[in-house]
């Protein structure tokens, strides 16, 4: 039997897999911030969108630098993902709060954050006003991930604890992995 349910149509996508956000500001100072309205959209060209609130520090920075890296968190460091995602970059610098560390990119100004997995650094090439978030479009210009995420030339989510987002307070990693050949 179906119910009709009162729940946010955001809640009901869940777990959403977990991303830090790094740009900078018009002075090129840092700002980190956890965002999980993330996907990837084209393989060719390699594009992928963010969503990101009007209100946000993110926003400005990327509304003036067209460039954001989006770097993938693993369980560990769950606390500083919370903190990234509960203070803004109005307030002061981010990375200093959250003890996480800014390193340079390859291809783009704004930072990757040194304690995550992975790294897409992107360059923007168009914006969408969506209600009260702006989806930003990215082209991937450069790709880095740690060294033991990589088994066999291909990411091995096996080997990392990626951050997936339940709502509220709540998160979870993977766990059992099925191959669906095998079924
Ligand atoms: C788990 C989690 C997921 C979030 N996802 C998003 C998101 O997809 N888009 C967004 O605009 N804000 C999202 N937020 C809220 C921002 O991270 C938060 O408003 C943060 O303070 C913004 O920082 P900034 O002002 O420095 O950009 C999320 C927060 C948490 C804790």
């Amino acid at each position: 039997m179906k119910i009709e349910c009162d729940v946010r149509p955001n809640r009901m996508f869940a777990p959403q897999l977990v991303g830090l956000v790094s740009s900078i500001d018009k002075k090129g100072r840092p700002n980190v911030a956890t965002l999980t309205w993330i996907t990837t959209v084209s393989v060719d060209p390699p594009l992928i969108s963010i969503s990101v609130g009007r209100t946000r520090y993110t926003h400005e920075c990327i509304s003036s630098s067209k460039e954001f890296v989006l770097n993938l968190p693993t369980m560990d460091i769950l606390k500083e993902v919370m903190l990234a995602g509960s203070s803004s970059g109005w307030e002061g610098d981010k990375f200093e709060k959250t003890g996480l560390t800014p390193v340079e990119s390859i291809a783009v100004k704004a930072p990757c954050v040194k304690q995550c997995a992975t790294h897409l650094e992107c360059k923007v090439i168009d914006m969408k006003e969506a209600g009260d978030h702006t989806i930003f479009i990215g082209k991937v210009v450069a790709t880095m991930c740690n060294l033991e995420a990589i088994k066999d030339g291909v990411l091995d989510i096996s080997r990392i604890k990626p951050v997936l987002h339940l709502g509220g307070t709540f998160f979870t990693t993977v766990g059992e992995i099925v191959d669906s050949r095998e079924i």
